[in-house]
Order: structure tokens, then sequence, then C-alpha cells
């Protein structure tokens, strides 16, 4: 069993082969794909590929580069897409103080809003944070839901990642992790227990060696859950086994 727990398969980049993707990642023993809308164009479109293949899965919410696009109708969008079959969880949501697309305090309003939003759509959230650790982990401590998340493309060190685990949320690594200079993210691998670890691709971005350079696809979070595996010292088999039950008890897939 192996789970790309968060790819991007309604982005243009795979307008033009998005089912010889689907086909690939299948053939390479990925057995479910969660697909992330990051704008409403894009969750309807997640919702809709989802709902074409068995092996899809779509999460539904508005990333920080765009939440200043939010307006009065956007969360009530998002509240019909959320109950659509097969969409499994709230995100990408969260703060991007690297990028800084969406102004800071927009983005700390909306992030608590969606926070709330999803809590009440009674969803599991995926959690983007770059370069704002000390602001989402306030923001996740104050957070009272049930169903609690993941902090994808997980980007801080081991001490942040414990700050993670004790507020309930599991860590997803990206392909990153294969790259020479991904030193603090291996320390994180290596002492998180497997039971609290995701794999993902974040594909078309962030591909993983050996095909660094060239466009993200769900296949490739093999290269990902070996490392990890490597890392861990842990066959490889039992590893993606470990990490695609985490993500179907986080999701509640069932496989
Ligand atoms: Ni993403």
């Amino acid at each position: 069993m192996m789970i790309d727990s968060h790819a991007h398969l309604e982005l243009r980049d795979f307008d033009s082969d998005r089912e010889d993707v689907i086909k690939r990642a299948r053939d390479a023993g990925v057995d479910a794909i969660v697909t992330i809308g990051i704008d409403l164009d894009d969750c309807r479109k997640a919702v809709e590929i989802a709902g074409n293949h068995d092996e899809v899965y779509a999460a539904v919410g508005i990333h920080p580069h765009e939440v200043k696009e939010i307006n009065r109708q956007t969360y009530d969008r998002m509240r019909e897409l959320a109950v659509m079959p097969k969409v499994v969880a709230y995100g990408e949501i969260g703060l991007d103080f690297f990028k800084n697309h969406s102004p800071r305090d927009v983005q700390l309003r909306r992030f608590g809003e969606q926070l709330e939003l999803a809590d009440d759509l009674n969803l599991p959230v995926i959690i983007h944070d770059r370069e704002a650790h000390k602001e989402t982990i306030n923001l996740l401590s104050g957070w009272k839901g049930a169903r609690r998340g993941v902090i994808h493309c997980f980007s801080g060190d081991y001490a942040m990642a414990r700050k993670c685990l004790d507020l309930g949320f599991y860590i997803s690594i990206p392909g990153t992790v294969t790259f020479p200079k991904a030193e603090i993210l291996r320390d994180v691998v290596r002492r998180v227990p497997a039971e609290s670890l995701l794999v993902e691709t974040d594909a078309p971005f962030l591909t993983p060696a050996p095909h660094r350079g060239k466009r993200n696809e769900s296949a490739y979070v093999k290269y990902t859950a070996m490392k990890v595996a490597e890392i861990k010292e842990m066959p490889f088999e039992k590893l993606a086994e470990i990490t695609a039950r985490n993500a179907c008890e986080l999701f509640k897939i069932e496989m």
C-alpha cells in the first residue's frame, strides 16, 4: 500500500496528460492520491477529478496565496463543495510568510476563519506553513477541531514537529527529503515515529531525486517513501504501508 497524501492534479500543468499521470501512479503502486484545490475554481476541478477516478480523493480550501480573493460568497461555495462525495479534508490552508502573495494580516484572519469552517464541516485540515511556524502553532493551539489534520510539506525542525505531534497532527514528508541539503528534515524523519508520518509529492512541485528539476507527479512518491524508509532503517514496503494507513485513518479512506 502507498498513498500520495498531497498532489495538485487539477493544475493546468496536468491538463495535457492527466489520465497518463494517474495511470503511471497506479502502475507505480500508488493506491490513492489526495488532490488539493487551492482556489474556488481549482477546488471544483479537484472534486470533479476525484469523482471520475476511484483512486483519487479531493481536499478543498483556499490556499494562503489566494486568500486575498475571498469574498462574501466564497465560504458558501466552499461549504457546497466540501460535502461532495470523496472530499476528505479541508485545505490546504495556513500561512506563507515567504512569498506573501496575500498580506499577512489577511492570511492570519482567513486561516482562523477556515479552521473554524473545517471544524464546522467535521473535516480534518491540511496545513501549509512556510516561514510562519510560530504563528501556525499559535493558531493550531487554539483550534478546537476534533478531526485534527496534517502539516503538509513539513519544513520545521524536530522541536516544531514535536509541538505539531502534541497537538494531534501528522507530519507529511515531501520529496525535498531526498535533497543533499535537507539534513534538518531528515532529522525530523529519524525522530518522529512512522505512525505519525505521511508521504506526499505536492506534484507538480518539489520533485524528488532522481527526477529533480522535472515536473513532479504522484508516481514519484515512491522515491520519497524509499528515502524515508532508508532513514528509518525500515523495509520500504513496511514504511509505505504504515504511512498509507495513517493517511486512511486521517482522511477516513477505506481500502
Ligand atoms: Ni500543495
